[in-house]
């Protein structure tokens, strides 16, 4: 079950090239999507599937602006009606596929899956993508077997960081006893805290005495479906006490996460992190981002383990902490869009069936 109305990320926008096969099938919240360019650059998003055999598109070529299937060649517009059928002059009125509203920013690519008419652009998350100005941000991806809610377990219970990632991202106790101040914000929450006087993270402890702590501020707006966008600050010790205006800003990065569910099983989780050029120094952001990878793919066995063990016993014991506050937060609201979806879309199928 997922959110219909909604932008789902499909991807960095240099996934999708001008070559003539460049076509980017993806499976977005359990819907088959093609997409491709169109000579002006805007990008096209189509249900993969043809309406003649259900051939999917994805094995067709790009024509200009238009798209042929693979099968038996019925060529479709931008706008999905199609214009061409081999061997016949007459096009039947129902000869189309269904096309999805496309917004490409921050160097992503979303598409809406519910009513078009609800597509408005103001629901997609800001991020600080790598073409941000004055910044030096890499991007990178990974796939993982999970359901998505565990996805948003997992990003909205930072706690983990201690643990999982202790020897990349962690490195002190500081992301436990931090306290948290969650904020409602549209379709997601806000969540701040400081970590005062922690120890250098893992990737990072080589370049400091064992004694150096910093104070570590993180700021990070969670929509949805499961964007996760965080500015992370490094200060110099005490700056939560004294205020940011008198303290020494050491770090100061950006990190933009949008996780896709592909399925009820997959989630494709697209990411990038990186330094503020003025905070940057040589070899810092690949040391950071290298860090980043590593935890990522640590998240990732973790994850599919856990869900493995979930599938085993899905009615195994299972208990909230404190911790388990923002998920549950984020998974109420996951749950309250999914009723008021249904309650719309349920009186619609029944008078469609008569
Ligand atoms: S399945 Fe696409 S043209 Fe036949
Ligand atoms: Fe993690």
């Amino acid at each position: 079950m997922f959110v219909k109305n909604c932008w789902y990320c499909a991807g960095w926008d240099y996934e999708l090239s001008q070559g003539r096969c460049a076509l980017l099938a993806r499976r977005l919240a359990g819907e088959a999507v093609v997409l491709y360019r169109k000579l002006d650059g805007t990008v096209v998003a189509f249900e993969d599937r043809c309406c003649h055999r259900q051939a999917p598109l994805s094995r067709g070529t790009k024509e200009g602006d238009s798209l042929r299937c693979g099968y038996h060649g019925m060529k479709y517009g931008p706008d999905g009606v199609c214009t061409e059928i081999p061997g016949q002059t007459i096009i039947p009125p129902k000869a189309r596929v269904r096309t999805y509203p496309v917004v490409e920013q921050d160097n992503w690519i979303w598409v809406w899956l519910g009513d078009p008419a609800l597509a408005d652009p103001k629901h997609i998350c800001s991020a600080v993508g790598p073409g941000a100005q004055g910044w030096n941000i890499k991007t990178s991806k990974v796939s993982i077997n999970t359901n998505y809610r565990r996805e948003i377990e997992n990003l909205m219970d930072l706690s983990h960081v201690a643990w999982i990632h202790r020897d990349t991202l962690g490195g002190s106790m500081a992301w436990v006893e931090a306290k948290l101040n969650h904020t409602p914000i549209e379709r997601g929450i806000n969540t701040e805290f400081w970590m005062p006087e922690a120890a250098a993270p893992g990737f990072a402890k080589h370049l400091f005495p064992p004694e150096a702590v910093f104070d570590a501020h993180a700021n990070i707006n969670f929509t949805l479906p499961c964007n996760f966008i965080m500015r992370y600050q490094v200060w110099s010790p005490g700056t939560m006490k004294v205020g940011k205006e008198n303290g020494l800003l050491l770090l100061d990065s950006w990190s933009s996460q949008a996780v896709t569910p592909r399925d009820e099983h997959w989630c494709d989780y697209y990411y990038s992190w990186g330094l503020s050029e003025a905070t940057d120094s040589p070899g810092m952001v690949d040391l950071l981002v290298e860090a980043a990878n590593a935890a990522f793919l640590e998240d990732k066995a973790m994850l599919e383990a856990q869900y493995e063990r979930l599938r085993e016993c899905p009615d195994g014991n299972k208990i909230d902490i404190k911790a388990d506050t923002g998920p549950n937060k984020m998974l109420f609201l996951v749950d309250k869009l999914l009723a008021e979806e249904a309650a719309v879309t349920a009186p619609r199928q029944q008078s469609a069936r008569g």
